[in-house]
C-alpha cells in the first residue's frame, strides 16, 4: 500500500535533509530586507524550522529568530547549525507563545503541514499589532520552464503513482489558493504575491538526497530519478519557483 505524506518524513531524513536542501534564492532575501520586513533586531517566529534553511539567514543580517520545530533530529541538527536561535521543539499547533512578542512571522516550506484553523490565531496574538507574516516555499519545478529531458523522467514517475499521493490543500504553486487559506477568519491580509524563478545544476548524489527528502517519494522511485541523472550524463539542470505571500496582521478580525 502506497504511504501519505508524513510530516516525520523529514527527521527520519536529517542527515540527508541538512545536506541536500538548497537554500533559498538571493532575490528572495533581497525582497525581504528591501521591503523591510527583515533586518537588524526583526523578533522572527519561524515555523517549521528543519535544518535551518532560513534560519541562517535571517540570523545573518541580524533578525533574532524563535524557530519552533517538533522534529528532535532536525532540531538538534538546528541548534548546532544556528546557536543563536532559540529553538522550541514541538508543532506550530502546540508550542505557547508569547503575547505580541514578535514583529514576523515565517513559514518556510511548511505551511502546508500546518493546521491553519490553530496556526492562524496563535500568530495574531504573538505577532505585534503592526506584524507580518511570511510564507514562502521552494517548488521543485517551474511549470513555465523548457521541460527537460529529466522532468519528463520524473513525470513518468509520478504518473504510475496511484491517487492517493496527493496531499491535502491547495497546490504549491496555487498562490491565489493560499492567500485564500491564510486571510480565511480575516486575521491577515495578503498585501505582496511574488514568485523567484531560478535553476541549480544537481549531480545524481545530490538529486539521490535531494528526492530523498521529499514526503512523496518512495526510496524505488528516488532510485530511478537517480538513474535517470546518470543515464542523462551525471548532472541535471533543475528550474525552481520560490513563491512568496506576505500578509499583514489585521488589528480588529
Ligand atoms: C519541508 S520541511 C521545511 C524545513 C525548513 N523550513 C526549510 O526551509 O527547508 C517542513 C518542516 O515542517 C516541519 N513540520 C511539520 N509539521 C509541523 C507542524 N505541525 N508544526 C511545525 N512544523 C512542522 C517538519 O518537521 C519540517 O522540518
Amino acid at each position: 500500500m502506497r504511504r501519505v505524506p508524513d510530516p516525520l518524513h523529514f527527521d527520519a531524513h536529517a542527515d540527508v535533509y541538512a545536506r541536500a536542501r538548497p537554500p533559498y534564492p538571493r532575490e528572495l532575501w533581497a525582497w525581504l530586507t528591501d521591503h523591510g520586513l527583515l533586518g537588524p533586531g526583526t523578533r522572527v517566529i519561524e515555523l517549521g524550522a528543519g535544518t535551518g534553511q532560513a534560519t541562517g539567514p535571517m540570523l545573518a543580517v541580524g533578525a533574532a529568530v524563535t524557530a519552533v520545530e517538533p522534529g528532535p533530529a532536525l532540531a538538534a541538527r538546528l541548534r548546532a547549525a544556528c546557536p543563536a536561535a532559540t529553538v522550541r521543539v514541538g508543532t506550530a499547533e502546540s508550542v505557547t507563545l508569547p503575547v505580541a512578542a514578535f514583529d514576523l512571522a515565517v513559514a518556510a516550506t511548511s505551511v502546508h503541514w500546518l493546521d491553519l484553523d490553530v496556526v492562524l490565531p496563535a500568530l495574531h496574538r504573538a505577532l505585534v499589532r503592526s506584524g507580518r507574516f511570511a510564507v514562502w516555499r521552494n517548488a521543485f519545478g517551474d511549470p513555465t520552464a523548457p521541460v527537460t529531458p529529466f522532468r519528463e523522467r520524473v513525470a513518468e514517475i509520478v504518473a504510475r503513482r496511484g491517487p492517493d499521493r496527493a496531499r491535502p490543500g491547495p497546490g504549491e504553486l496555487d498562490d491565489a489558493a493560499w492567500v485564500e487559506r491564510l486571510t480565511a477568519g480575516n486575521r491577515f491580509v495578503a498585501v505582496a504575491v511574488e514568485e523567484f524563478r531560478w535553476s541549480v545544476d544537481l549531480a545524481t548524489e545530490q538529486v539521490r538526497d535531494l528526492f530523498t527528502t521529499f514526503s512523496d517519494w518512495e526510496p524505488g522511485e528516488v532510485a530511478e530519478a537517480a538513474r535517470a541523472v546518470d543515464e542523462l550524463g551525471g548532472h541535471v539542470i533543475e528550474h525552481y519557483v520560490t513563491p512568496l505571500i506576505v500578509l499583514d496582521r489585521v488589528d480588529a478580525p
